[in-house]
């Protein structure tokens, strides 16, 4: 199954300066529960906002017509090659950023989106709108305060109708 995993704010926002605009510690445990195990593909800023190094237990594809393949990742020119190579694993998961995600929303079959209400008004990379007359929302977390920065947020997973 073709999953996406993404964490969301009240705007939209997903990154800003290269980098995810909170650390909520709770969602990364959360992110790193759901994807291992399984394959990742991200896009070539995503995979240097994670210092070039690949994340444990899980086959990294990096999608990029610039980078060169290093030890403990595979890249690829497309997402269509990405997804080529996933055959073996259950779950496939796109882990962004924003150019990525945008040409992953047409393929994705589930969306894992970590809703964190606040609003990044100086966020530059947004995720695409959910329309939901295409998504459903199946079930949702209870919401949590972030300890550290104080935001709420749950996480929710969307099927398709
Ligand atoms: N909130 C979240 O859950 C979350 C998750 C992940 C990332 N982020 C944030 O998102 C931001 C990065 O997103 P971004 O949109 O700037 O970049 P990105 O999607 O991570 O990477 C863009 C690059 O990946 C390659 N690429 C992406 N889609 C492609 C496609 N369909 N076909 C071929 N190549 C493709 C290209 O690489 P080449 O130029 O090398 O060809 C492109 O320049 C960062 O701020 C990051 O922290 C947030």
């Amino acid at each position: 199954m073709i999953n996406i995993i993404v964490a969301i704010s009240d705007n939209y926002a997903i990154g800003r300066g290269g980098d995810i605009p909170w650390h909520i510690s709770a969602d990364l445990k959360y992110f790193k529960k759901a994807t291992s195990g399984s394959a990742v593909i991200m896009g070539r800023r995503t995979w240097e906002s994670l210092g070039c190094r690949p994340l444990k237990n899980r086959l990294n594809i990096v999608v990029s017509s610039t980078v060169q393949q290093t030890r403990g990742m595979v890249a690829v020119p497309s997402l269509e090659d990405a997804l080529a190579l996933t055959d073996a694993f259950e779950n496939v998961f796109v882990i962004g950023g924003g150019q990525l995600y945008r040409s992953a929303m047409p393929l994705a079959e589930r969306l894992l989106v970590t809703h964190v209400h606040t609003t990044v008004s100086d966020a530059d990379t947004f995720f695409p709108e959910i329309d939901m007359d295409r998504w459903q929302q199946v079930s949702v977390s209870e919401t949590q305060t972030d300890p550290a920065t104080g935001y709420d947020f749950e996480s929710a997973v969307y099927e398709q109708r």
